[in-house]
């Protein structure tokens, strides 16, 4: 992150607002892309992986729901595979970003707060796809988010998270901060177990990144 993306950041944790900078960042971006640090305009890699290697099965499309889903590429790559999509971003700038990118999308792209969910989506979702904005959201509000992650799940849903892992429990300079085994343990505690987890370990970085997959 650039120096003025850390004060805008400061300035907005300050108030106690964790999630006040997106919006003006992606305001100020003003439709560039280059302007917004994890703006790649394409599905995570680990996913398109994923949805290859797990078709869906039946006639009836799984309902998937893209948390923090920044300028679309992961919500697409799920209506791409057959998913039910409802994406949503606190930032009204990121969903009509969206939908300037992809007019014609089946994607329901929505401008939703994470601890402020419309109450329909308690457990509706047989899909729960969170990459990255758990990490974007400092760590005294973790506990919350991960329970709000949880809550949008059915009991037989999948959630896959994918996020910079740290390797000890110290508080990271962030933005980002990467979540530690403590944090993801969070998960198990409100029931959800790990059923599998792919990391990628970068040379002389101990920050890896990893998709995990937990079911109940
Ligand atoms: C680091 S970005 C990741 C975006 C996207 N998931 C990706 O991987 O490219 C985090 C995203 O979460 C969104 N976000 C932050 N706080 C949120 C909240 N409280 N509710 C919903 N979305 C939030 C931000 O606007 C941003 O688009």
């Amino acid at each position: 992150m650039t120096m003025e993306i850390k004060n805008l950041v400061e300035k907005h944790l300050q108030n106690n607002q964790p999630s006040a900078w997106f919006e003006e960042l992606y305001a100020q971006a003003n439709q560039n892309p280059q302007q917004i640090p994890w703006a790649h305009l394409q599905p995570n890699q680990q996913l398109i992986e994923w949805l290859k290697n797990n078709p869906i099965h039946g006639k009836q499309k799984p309902q998937a729901v893209i948390i923090g889903c920044g300028l679309g590429d992961d919500a697409q790559a799920f209506a791409e595979a057959g998913y039910h999509v409802t994406a949503f971003d606190v930032s009204p700038t990121a969903i009509n970003w969206c939908k300037q990118r992809f007019p014609h999308s089946p994607v329901d792209y929505v401008t939703a707060d994470i601890f402020h969910l419309p109450s329909p989506w308690q457990q509706k979702f047989d899909l729960i796809w969170e990459c990255r904005t758990i990490q974007a959201l400092p760590l005294n509000v973790r506990a919350q988010v991960i329970k709000q992650v949880v809550a949008l799940a059915k009991p037989t849903a999948k959630i896959l998270v994918s996020t910079h892992i740290r390797t000890t429990e110290e508080a990271p300079n962030g933005p980002p901060w990467p979540l530690s085994s403590g944090e993801l343990n969070q998960f198990k505690q409100l029931g959800w177990q790990e059923k599998c987890r792919s990391t990628i370990h970068r040379e002389n970085n101990p920050i890896s990144i990893a998709m995990i997959e937990y079911q109940q």
